[in-house]
């Protein structure tokens, strides 16, 4: 039997990677735009970062983790998601002495153990952004305000922001016991899940998908509504900053996030018309971890999108991104002539060392075919030597555009071509 790729995994294959890299570079762009750095991190890291870092009631820490022993016997963690990773990073280089904010971003695999299905990989892509030391509700809108840029340059239609409050260590217990006892009276009703996570972390009850759990959440008090005023001040002035810079968002009480760092603002952006994983970014504020993880506090906040999902929500509104994958020359050479394809190899080293994309024979193919190919690939000319014009050191060029040809010196075929 043929192997094959893990389930849940993809290959990318070119043009497809083209892609990858145009909004890549379009990130990378916006990124330095907004003052922020590249950070890059390892794959795997030690389990504990993710157990105490993303929290051990989350789906993520009891039932996705790529877990495994090394020869060391050190139990390492494919990264489930880079949150821990950076915030680990930012602590053990010491990054609290450097002039805050700090500002990072990162694009790279994360790996989580989820039944695959359209738009959800057991390995995927993310790019997401940390800005630490910054208290600031403005600094929250920037983070927001960055995704949201991103998706508007690349002409996706239709997103919908979504932002709600998580209250913090203050204001959460008293909001937990209110929704506890919200919900208490129809505990036999809810699904197995939600029921184990009623006294673990009954918030994530409020964004189960099961309809009969919806159902009973119907009415229940809104985190938002009993905020205390710390952070109900946050809250209002990261409205009021999106309102400023005409960024439209809607509140949602239900949005609570599947990992546990989250404190004051969550959000996140959902698509249309791609199916049942509509979030394409997500993301909020993370006051508590860095002290989780052993720091002194340090506020953060950021956000990943997932970079599959761009392409799924491209291709739903039938929009795509366009590669240019012309050649600028194509070589074609006598099959079988003396010394001729070591002369093209001479020239094609020597376009390609001035910048223009070229190409030659690779297959022994015959004129004929050389010249359809040279089609195929779109060549915009084609040089064609001989073993006759060799002899005098020159070769025809074709402008494929009009069909004309000229007799050149082979020497001078670099600089007649740099100057079109
Ligand atoms: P997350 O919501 O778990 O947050 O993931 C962010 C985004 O990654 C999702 O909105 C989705 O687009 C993409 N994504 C997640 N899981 C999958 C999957 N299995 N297949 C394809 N795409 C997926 C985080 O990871 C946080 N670390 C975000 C963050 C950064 N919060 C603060 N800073």
């Amino acid at each position: 039997m043929s192997i094959t790729r893990p389930r849940g995994t993809n290959d990318f294959l070119p043009p497809e990677t083209s892609k990858w890299q145009i909004v890549e570079a379009m990130l990378r762009q916006i990124c330095y735009e907004f003052g922020y750095g590249e950070i890059r991190t390892p794959i795997f890291e030690d389990t504990e970062l993710f157990a105490r870092g993303v929290g051990s009631t989350t789906d993520i820490v009891q039932k996705e983790m790529y877990t495994f022993a090394d020869q060391g016997d050190r139990s390492l963690t494919l990264r489930p998601e880079n949150t821990a990773g950076v915030v680990r990073a930012y602590i053990e280089n010491k990054l609290a002495a450097q002039t805050q904010p700090v500002k990072m971003f990162y694009i790279g695999p994360m790996f989580r153990y989820e039944r695959p299905q359209a738009g959800r990989f057991r390995q995927f892509h993310q790019f997401g952004i940390e800005l630490f030391g910054s208290s600031s509700p403005f600094a929250d809108a920037e983070v927001i305000g960055l995704a949201w840029e991103f998706y508007n340059r690349l002409g996706i239609r239709g997103l919908e922001l979504h932002i709600n409050s998580v209250g913090c260590p203050n204001c959460r217990p008293g909001y937990r016991t209110a929704l506890q006892n919200f919900i208490k009276p129809r505990y036999d009703e809810l699904c197995d899940s939600c029921k184990t996570r009623f006294d673990k972390n009954p918030l994530r009850i409020l964004d189960c998908k099961s309809p009969v759990c919806r159902e009973i959440c119907e009415g229940a008090p809104a985190m938002a509504e009993n905020l205390c005023q710390d952070c109900a001040e946050h809250f209002a002035a990261v409205q009021k900053a999106l309102d400023a810079a005409g960024i439209p968002y809607q509140i949602d009480h239900n949005l609570v996030r599947g990992l546990d760092y989250y404190t004051k603002t969550a959000f996140e952006i959902l698509a249309s018309g791609i199916g049942a994983q509509s979030a394409v970014c997500g993301g909020g504020r993370y006051d508590g971890l860095a002290e989780e993880l052993g720091a002194v506090p340090t506020p953060g906040v950021g956000f990943a999108l997932g970079m599959e999902r761009i392409f799924t929500v491209l291709a739903a509104q039938g929009e795509d991104i366009e590669v240019s994958d012309y050649i600028d020359v194509y070589i074609a050479t006598t099959p079988g002539g003396s010394g001729v394809t070591e002369a093209a190899f001479a020239l094609n080293m020597d376009l390609r060392r001035a910048g223009i994309r070229s190409e030659q024979d690779l297959i022994g193919r015959s004129m004929k075919a050389q010249f359809k190919y040279a089609d195929k690939v779109g060549a915009r000319y084609v040089i064609i030597i001989g073993e006759e014009e060799l002899a005098n050191g020159q070769a025809q060029l074709r402008d494929m555009q009009d069909s004309s040809q000229s007799l050149l010196s082979i020497n001078e075929i670099r600089k007649y071509l740099l100057e079109r």
